[in-house]
């Protein structure tokens, strides 16, 4: 940049940092000493771009995750109980991963909009920040938390991990916890992961929140439906860690996360789920989620019965890709599927139904799926009890 272009921009930025008097002594030592040692990029503000939200998805933010996330942030001991604090990433990047390109943003004007990704009520001496997304737990009960969405998508091999662990010499295994060396292709590992949530156990109460007094044979969301996924980082990081060496290394953010994929249709009802006025992030991500039956409920008995392995294969399971968590419909073989109808099968039943009459919804396993056409591997499933 010439001379009289610099000179030009640093009497815009004067100009801007007027305009924004009320913002007159936060974080400026910094920036303006910045201004003479790189370039300045100021991204063209396109009236759709909306400084209220940040995402990971803009081609310019595609950098080095640490070029904004420093590992550990420096307030990691005093987000968690001190017996179980470990150095994480728990607070919000700071002004200078931003400021050189969105000086425009940071100082247009008297509430810049963009300081409120990170901020409660920003002002010049207003830091009061939301939780940073991390740990869930706190962020998740927050205004900004209770409705957020990841850009990512957890990359976590499983086949590699159960066989691993099940692998470890003794000596390597001192730092892994008790339960870890317990690990292997069975249900007690799949637990230090996955448990029921919101389960009903003895409770009478079977439904997640009271259904309307009129809901007849309609479905209504009932406790213990869903799994948990791990939502941070805590069990990662007892083997992921400076200390054992394990690679990825904690600050190898993108060897765990990926940009989210466009997923495939799931299950899903916006519209019951607003009904359903749960607002708990943990159901609502693990319900949109659903590629298969949006009804299955994991703790009713006959279910909880049965080993995870009879519905879900784990070798071939890639968390990455939303259709590898497809489960067969051949695993509700012999209990909804039977060889005629006579024999009991809902599967047979809501088939026989459909055939009879067009316009009828499938309502057993699906939401959303049933008002479609039937899909061959149904058919099949059916055919292959039936012997044929
Ligand atoms: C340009 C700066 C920048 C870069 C580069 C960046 N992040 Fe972030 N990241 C942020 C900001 C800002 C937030 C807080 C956003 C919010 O709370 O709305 C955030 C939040 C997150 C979150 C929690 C929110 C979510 O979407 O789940 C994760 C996870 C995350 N970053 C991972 C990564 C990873 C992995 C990389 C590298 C592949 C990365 N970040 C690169 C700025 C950045
Ligand atoms: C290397 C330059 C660069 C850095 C560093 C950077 N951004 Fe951006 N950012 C851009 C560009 C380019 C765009 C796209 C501008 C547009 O669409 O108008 C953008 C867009 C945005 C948007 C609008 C998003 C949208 O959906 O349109 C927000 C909000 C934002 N950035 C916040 C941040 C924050 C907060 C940081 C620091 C944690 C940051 N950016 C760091 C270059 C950068
Ligand atoms: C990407 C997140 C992010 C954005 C966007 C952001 N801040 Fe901050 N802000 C922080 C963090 C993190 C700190 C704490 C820095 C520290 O303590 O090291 C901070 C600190 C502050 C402070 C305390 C003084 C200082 O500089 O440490 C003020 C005041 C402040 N921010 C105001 C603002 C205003 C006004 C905006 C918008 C123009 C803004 N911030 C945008 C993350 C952000
Ligand atoms: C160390 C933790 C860990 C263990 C142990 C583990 N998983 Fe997972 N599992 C994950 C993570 C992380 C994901 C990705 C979650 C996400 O995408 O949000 C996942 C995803 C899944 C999914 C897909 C979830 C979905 O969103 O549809 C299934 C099914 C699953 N695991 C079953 C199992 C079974 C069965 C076992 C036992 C053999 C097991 N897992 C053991 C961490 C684990
Ligand atoms: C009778 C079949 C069946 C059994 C047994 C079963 N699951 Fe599932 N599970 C499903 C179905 C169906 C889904 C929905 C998958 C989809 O459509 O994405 C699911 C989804 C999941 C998910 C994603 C979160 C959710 O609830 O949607 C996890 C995690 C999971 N199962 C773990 C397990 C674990 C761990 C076990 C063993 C304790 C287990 N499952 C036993 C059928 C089963
Ligand atoms: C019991 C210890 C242990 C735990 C807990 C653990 N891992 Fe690992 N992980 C390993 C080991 C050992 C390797 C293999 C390292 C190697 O071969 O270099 C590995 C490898 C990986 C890899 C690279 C695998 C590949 O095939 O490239 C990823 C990604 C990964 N782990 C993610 C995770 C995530 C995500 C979690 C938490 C949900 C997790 N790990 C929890 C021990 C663990
Ligand atoms: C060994 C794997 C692994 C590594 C390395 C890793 N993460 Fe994560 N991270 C996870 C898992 C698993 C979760 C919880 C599941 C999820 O986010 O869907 C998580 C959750 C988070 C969250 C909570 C927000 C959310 O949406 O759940 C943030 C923020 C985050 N990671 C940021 C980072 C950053 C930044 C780095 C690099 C400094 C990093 N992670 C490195 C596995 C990893
Ligand atoms: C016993 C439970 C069950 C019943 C009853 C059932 N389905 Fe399914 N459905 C599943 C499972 C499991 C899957 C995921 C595996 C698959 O795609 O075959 C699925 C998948 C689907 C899909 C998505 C297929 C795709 O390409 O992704 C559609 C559409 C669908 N079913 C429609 C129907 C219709 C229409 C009926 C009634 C005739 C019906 N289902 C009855 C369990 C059921
Ligand atoms: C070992 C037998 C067995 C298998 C296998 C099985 N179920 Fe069930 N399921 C039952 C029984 C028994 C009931 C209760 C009677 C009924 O509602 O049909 C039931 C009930 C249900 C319900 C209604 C739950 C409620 O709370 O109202 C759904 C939805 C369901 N199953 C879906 C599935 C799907 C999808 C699969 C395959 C992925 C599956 N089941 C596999 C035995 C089984």
């Amino acid at each position: 940049m010439n001379r009289t272009g610099r000179e030009l921009r640093l009497k815009l930025f004067a100009a801007a940092l007027c305009a924004a008097a009320g913002f007159i002594v936060f974080a400026l030592i910094g920036p303006a000493r910045a201004i003479h040692g790189s370039p300045l990029e100021t991204p063209e503000a396109s009236p759709q771009a909306k400084y209220s939200t940040f995402s990971h998805d803009v081609s310019a933010h595609k950098m080095d995750c640490s070029k904004c996330h420093n590992f550990p942030s420096k307030n990691w001991k005093a987000v968690r109980p001190a017996d179980s604090a470990f150095p994480d990433i728990t607070e919000y990047p700071s002004h200078a991963s931003c400021i050189n390109c969105h000086r425009q943003q940071f100082f247009r004007g008297a509430r810049p909009q963009i300081c409120t990704i990170c901020h409660t009520n920003p002002g010049p001496r207003n830091s009061t920040r939301h939780p940073f997304p991390n740990p869930r737990e706190v962020f998740d009960a927050s205004p900004k938390g209770k409705d957020a969405e990841s850009d990512f998508d957890i990359n976590f091999p499983h086949s590699t991990h159960v066989d691993i662990v099940s692998e470890l010499r003794p000596q390597a295994v001192e730092f892994v916890r008790a339960g870890w060396t317990r690990m292997r292709r069975s249900e007690e590992s799949c637990k230090i992961c996955h448990q029921t949530h919101m389960p009903q156990g003895d409770s009478d109460a079977e439904y997640a929140t009271a259904p309307p007094k009129d809901l007849g044979d309609n479905f209504w969301l009932k406790k213990g439906t869903f799994k948990t996924s791990p939502i941070g980082h805590t069990t990662c990081f007892t083997c992921h860690s400076a200390d054992t060496g394990i690679e990825p290394a904690p600050t190898n953010c993108a060897a765990c996360h990926a940009i989210k994929q466009k997923p495939p249709p799931a299950d899903f009802d916006k519209e019951l789920w607003a009904r359903v006025g749960l607002r708990d992030r943990s159901t609502r991500d693990a319900w949109s989620t659903r590629y298969s039956s949006g009804t299955f409920r994991h703790e009713f008995a006959s279910h909880a019965e049965m080993d995870c392995a009879t519905c879900h294969d784990v070798s071939a399971l890639k968390t990455l890709d939303p259709r590898s968590m497809k489960v067969a419909i051949t695993s509700c073989n012999n209990c909804h599927i039977t060889a005629t109808s006579d024999d009991g099968g809902i599967l047979n039943f809501e088939i026989d139904s459909r055939k009879a009459d067009a316009s009828f919804r499938c309502v057993k396993c699906h939401l959303s799926f049933g008002t479609q056409p039937i899909p061959e591997s149904h058919i099949k499933a059916v055919a292959a009890m039936a012997g044929n």
